[in-house]
């Protein structure tokens, strides 16, 4: 009942906003930021290795464990849950999907410009002029807790760092002010595998809440979004989201 109802929501949208966590990509079997403190990793904590000053202090550790996910990442496939995204783009044109993932799944599933409020694997650059010297982050295959030198920008011979948002790093202002434009003018966000705690980016689903948008969450487990869904959907983004892409 609820999914119909939901799958309704979207058919009539004319502007949709997918909004999605790790959840998305768990049936992809992307390892989430703390399940990949595993292993050859598990001595370290994520302020070892998610911030700036961690990277300060020890660039070839930081730069190892980033190696590591980012081939980990690559080596996954999107599932059904980024297909249904790409295909509601398909769809409804006016559909906007924004990431906190760092992985470049929707991408492969054809969602042809995700925003990623968190950053990515795969677009490092220079601590000092800001660039983005491409994929030097295939360089070298990593090994579990190796320790990789970071290759040096090609303009300035500063260090290269991951592009992702660390803890205490300010999220890209471009993307966190299309991802706030999108949510304020859209009619449905889907809130996909998210836990919708770690801030700024759980503000998206409430701006549009606010706004007076439906809010679609799918998720196996409650959350704080709960209270701000229009329809709970109890379930997987790989199950659930199929059903919801207008015929
Ligand atoms: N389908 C849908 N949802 C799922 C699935 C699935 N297959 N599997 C798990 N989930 C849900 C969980 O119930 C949980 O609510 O996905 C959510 C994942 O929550 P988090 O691990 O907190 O991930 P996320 O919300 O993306 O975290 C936000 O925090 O770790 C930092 O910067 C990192 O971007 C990340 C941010």
């Amino acid at each position: 009942m609820s999914l119909e109802r939901a799958a309704a929501l979207v058919a009539a949208a004319r502007h949709v906003v997918v909004f999605t966590g790790a959840g998305m990509s768990a049936e992809s079997g992307v390892p989430t930021f703390r399940d990949d403190l595993t292993g050859l990793w598990a001595r370290y904590d994520a302020g070892n290795l998610a911030t700036p000053e961690a990277f300060h202090a020890d660039p070839d550790l930081v730069w190892g464990w980033y190696a590591w996910r980012a081939a980990r990442a690559r080596a996954a496939e999107p599932n059904a849950g980024h297909r249904a995204v790409a295909a509601l783009e398909a769809a409804i044109p006016a559909t906007t999907v924004v990431t906190q993932n760092v992985d470049d799944l929707h991408e492969r599933a054809g969602s042809t410009a995700p925003i990623h409020l968190h950053g990515s694997l795969f677009a490092p650059r220079c601590v000092g002029d800001g660039a983005h010297p491409a994929a030097l982050i295939d360089a070298e295959e990593p090994d579990e807790g190796r320790r990789i030198a970071p290759p040096r920008c090609v303009t300035c011979g500063a260090l290269v760092r991951p592009g992702v948002v660390w803890f205490g790093e300010a999220l890209p202002e471009a993307a966190l002010h299309a991802a706030v434009a999108a949510a304020a003018g859209c009619d449905v966000l889907l809130t996909v595998g998210t836990s919708g705690v770690v801030y700024p980016a759980a503000e998206i689903p409430r701006i549009a809440a606010r706004a007076g948008a439906a809010v679609i969450q799918v998720n196996p487990d409650a959350t704080p979004l709960d209270a701000v869904s229009t329809v709970n959907l109890r379930g997987t983004a790989a199950t659930l989201l199929p059903a919801l892409v207008p015929a």
